[in-house]
């Protein structure tokens, strides 16, 4: 018999059962489901809705319920639909008809968004350890490159030299941009729903605001019929996961192209790369295109969740079912992928030589040959004009500035004396950029110093955080 089944005169269909039913995925939820329900039955035995006995009986079933779950001992039936309606079978079974107290004043549409809540907000303080990890990882490369000289790029063509640990501190600011908007985002997953019911509250004299204390959460949704629809967590989440990965993906993009011949720039570790079953000479940087790869599916599930919504009238609707298995999916892919990557961009062997060599072999210091003309009295766009014209010659002679002499260079400006081969130095180019945020060595430096305090409030902020739940 049906949880629900007193109004109904004949069995559900089985094909109706096996398409309706959740509990295959969201059996995921059962520790929440059974935290919010423990918090529930304490509310109804402190308001006096139950008798003690009764909500102590309910606690006491609840607890080996989930001992029986988590052994694997308790049979979950997709006849019982969700993890919700096994739950409260399962404690009928443990306690006996009592246990049908537990659902007074409370709907399944209101304990759903809990457990969601519950969950995310549980992910979300892993998540944000996993991301601090993999900045703590670009941070240690940037510290030990603070005189790594490599091609700075644009349009994919080199265009500036700049300090490897820059490149890694690029990114490091980019993370922490995502910390930032998971941690914002914590004020809004924080929230009880129950007490909604199924949408617009209940009879019973409850009181959300000791169900929302007895959770750790910072208050209550204000609005029923807001509560039990709300999936905006979801989509934010789902948001914040999207740009994650699109970060990783960009970053995986250059680990690819550095780890090929035609770059080598970097070799990744052996036990971050893995071999092909035809070539017997090839190391495939296979993590780091997976982790772009995954990028579509999360970013998939993001436009997938909204579609889910777009359509639907207020309040619950059957379809925000589908909010699960593509948060739970995300959340796996995000944590395997960050997991990941903190160790391989630790253990990854940065090719000095070779980028320095890139950037020899190149015209990335023709801006400083510019700017040294413009230091002479020269309008920039004249020398612009000039140090074309310099380079065009290099082309044909197949030089690059640093192989001029002082006759060659002044053939084309009187102007220029020795000192410019002190001037076009990669080294001299890259610590000539000397302004806040740039990638002299000093200001690489000082983006270092300011991540390691963006380090230490993370974590406190974990830490804080994390304690409540
Ligand atoms: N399994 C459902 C879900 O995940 C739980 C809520 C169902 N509520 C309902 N009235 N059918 O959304």
């Amino acid at each position: 018999m049906k949880l629900w089944g007193g109004r109904f005169t004949k069995p559900t269909n089985q094909l109706v059962d096996e398409y309706t039913a959740s509990i295959n995925f969201d059996k995921k939820l059962a520790k929440y489901d059974i935290q919010g329900s423990l918090a529930h039955v304490e509310m109804l035995k402190f308001c006096g809705i139950i008798p003690v006995a009764d909500a102590d009986q309910i606690a006491e079933g609840l607890h080996t319920v989930l001992l029986k779950i988590e052994s694997g001992e308790a049979e979950l039936s997709e006849e019982h639909e969700d993890i919700h309606m096994n739950v409260e079978k399962l404690l009928m079974e443990e306690v006996g008809a009592v246990g049908g107290k537990l659902h007074t004043g409370r709907s399944r549409n209101d304990q759903v968004a809990l457990d969601m809540r519950l969950y995310l907000r549980e992910q979300l303080i892993e998540i944000i350890q996993l991301v601090v990890s993999v900045q703590q990882s670009l941070h240690t490369q940037a510290k030990l490159n603070l005189d790594t000289v490599m091609p700075g790029y644009t349009h994919l063509q080199r265009a500036q030299p700049v300090l490897f640990g820059h490149h890694m501190m690029a990114y490091v600011f980019m993370f922490q941009r995502d910390v930032e908007r998971l941690t914002d985002s914590w004020k809004r997953v924080n929230k009880s729903p129950l007490g909604a019911g199924a949408l617009a509250g209940t009879t019973f004299p409850i009181d959300r605001q000791f169900v929302a204390e007895k959770l750790g959460f910072d208050g209550i949704c204000e609005n029923s019929l807001d509560a039990v629809s709300d999936r905006d967590f979801v989509v934010e989440f789902l948001s914040n996961a999207s740009l994650i990965s699109t970060h990783l993906s960009r970053l995986c993009e250059e680990l690819v192209q550095w780890s090929s011949a035609e770059f080598s720039f970097i070799e990744l570790d052996d036990a971050f790369s893995t071999g092909s079953s035809m070539m017997p000479q090839k190391k495939n940087p296979d993590v780091a295109e997976l982790v772009r790869g995954k990028t579509g599916r999360v970013v998939g599930h993001l436009v997938g969740m909204l579609t889910t919504l777009k359509g639907l009238p207020l309040a619950y609707n059957k379809d925000m079912q589908e909010d699960k298995e593509g948060m739970f999916d995300t959340v796996d892919t995000l944590k395997g992928a960050l997991g990941l990557f903190a160790p391989m961009i630790e253990t990854m062997q940065v090719k000095k030589e070779n980028m320095y060599e890139a950037v020899r072999k190149d015209f990335s210091n023709a801006t400083d040959l510019a700017d040294y003309l413009v230091e002479k009295g020269m309008p920039f766009r004249e020398s612009h004009a000039v140090v074309g014209q310099v380079v065009l010659q290099c082309i044909n002679d197949n030089k690059y500035l640093l192989d001029l002499t002082l006759e060659e260079f002044k053939s084309f400006s009187e102007t220029i004396e020795a000192d410019i081969f002190e001037k076009l130095k990669p080294e001299t180019v890259v610590n000539a950029r000397d302004v806040a945020g740039g990638t002299a060595k000093n200001r690489v430096e000082e983006q270092i110093e300011k991540a390691v305090e963006l380090f230490q409030s993370s974590s406190e902020w974990v830490r804080k955080h994390g304690e409540n739940i």
